[in-house]
């Protein structure tokens, strides 16, 4: 068995990679990753000589790389996580979102026909289905919801998913969509909300909370979302949206005073600085099909899940000092000098 893994130089696509060679050490995983300003070689340091393991940097949009990669390993399976993902930079620059989000999909879901892969999964997101309001707690997102998008980045997410049950219909693609909630963990980028925090707060430096950080998000531990891709590749239908989700709905002002509290930092870091534009108020996920249909639930409570993203935060310091000492302060400067 062959997989190949886009994306995999990034957060959630190593913590995949990680768990497909725990729970399936006979597969043959290979890592297809442009290393973008988010991916990080050194994310892949413990499996990259290992057996069983092959990397590859490529861009998913170059359709000739793509094409002889696939030409070479014959693939049983493709998970495709390469994506630009960060909310705030699909508002400053949209273009890139649209290329590798959507026409990235297209090449890889080409190749997927051109040499009979047997399974593709799309790693999409919640934020297809824009947001809920504050007040109505009784309300979830279901596969059924309709897709209702704010920012170029879930526009992106969304118009990929479109195309993938589109090739699903038309060529037959035995394709299937999982539609995940908020992770939190291990090698997560640092320009995200939680690692952002941990970061900060380390160095005694303001925790820009955006607007009065009444947001909601539900948070889940990313081991859990890598057990649930596993399920939908080998048991999922084709043709399947599948939402996952935690259960675990938090303001952001209370993630924030988590991390504060759990550092032994002060309140009075916290910052309120201007609000993101579209900002989405509330995500919730109902993740009852994927949880009777293949049998998925979260097992990391957050209380344990947050002090397991902490400690392994402070006990990888080298690895987050690399990545902020380099572009990332431009980008910082860029996004909160004025904010
Ligand atoms: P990330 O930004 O940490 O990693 C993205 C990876 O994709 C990086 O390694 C990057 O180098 C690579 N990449 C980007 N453009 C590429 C291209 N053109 N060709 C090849 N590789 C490219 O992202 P993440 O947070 O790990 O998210 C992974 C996927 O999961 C994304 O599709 C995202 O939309 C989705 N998702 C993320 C979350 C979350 O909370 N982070 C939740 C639900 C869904
Ligand atoms: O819901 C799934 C999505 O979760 C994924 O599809 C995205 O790829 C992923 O980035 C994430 O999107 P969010 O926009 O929810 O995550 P982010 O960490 O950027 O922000 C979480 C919340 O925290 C959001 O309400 C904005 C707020 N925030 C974020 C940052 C970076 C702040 O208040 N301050 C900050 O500095």
């Amino acid at each position: 068995m062959t997989i190949i893994v886009t994306g995999g130089a990034g957060f959630i696509g190593s913590n995949f990679i990680f768990h497909m060679r725990n729970a399936h050490p006979e597969y043959r995983i290979v890592c297809l990753d442009k290393l973008t300003y988010a991916g990080n070689l050194s994310t892949l340091a413990e499996v990259m000589d290992k057996p069983g393991f092959r990397f590859v940097k490529a861009d998913i949009c170059d359709r000739e790389s793509v094409f002889a990669l696939f030409a070479e390993e014959r693939p049983d399976m493709v998970v495709n996580f390469a994506a630009e993902s960060h909310v705030d930079r699909s508002i400053e620059d949209p273009g890139i979102f649209l290329k590798t989000n959507i026409l990235g999909t297209q090449v890889l879901m080409d190749a997927c026909r051109e040499y009979g892969v047997a399974r593709y999964h799309q790693v999409s997101t919640d934020e297809v289905y824009g947001d809920l309001p504050l007040d109505r707690p009784d309300l979830l997102f279901t596969e059924e919801t309709p897709i209702r998008t704010s920012s170029p980045y879930s526009a992106s997410k969304a118009s990929a998913d479109l195309l993938v049950m589109a090739y699903h219909r038309t060529f037959g693609l035995p394709a299937t969509i999982s539609r995940c909630s908020n992770n939190y963990g291990p090698f997560h980028f640092p320009e995200k909300l939680i690692p952002l925090m941990i970061i900060n707060a380390l160095a005694d430096k303001p925790l820009p909370v955006y607007g009065q950080g009444l947001n909601v998000r539900d948070w889940l531990y990313v081991e859990d979302h890598c057990r649930a891709i596993d399920l939908i590749l080998h048991k999922g239908r084709p043709g399947e949206v599948y939402n996952i989700g935690g259960n675990n709905e938090k303001r952001n002002i209370d993630i924030v005073k988590t991390i504060v509290r759990e550092l032994g930092k002060p309140e009075s870091l916290i910052t309120f600085v201007a609000d993101r534009k579209g900002h989405d108020l509330r995500y919730a996920i109902d993740a009852t099909k994927i949880g009777t249909e293949l049998g998925w639930q979260p097992e990391t409570g957050f209380d344990e899940g947050i002090r397991k993203t902490i400690r392994w935060y402070l006990d990888h310091e080298d690895w987050w000092r690399t990545i902020i000492s380099g572009e990332y302060q431009n980008y910082y400067a860029k996004m909160y000098g004025n904010r």
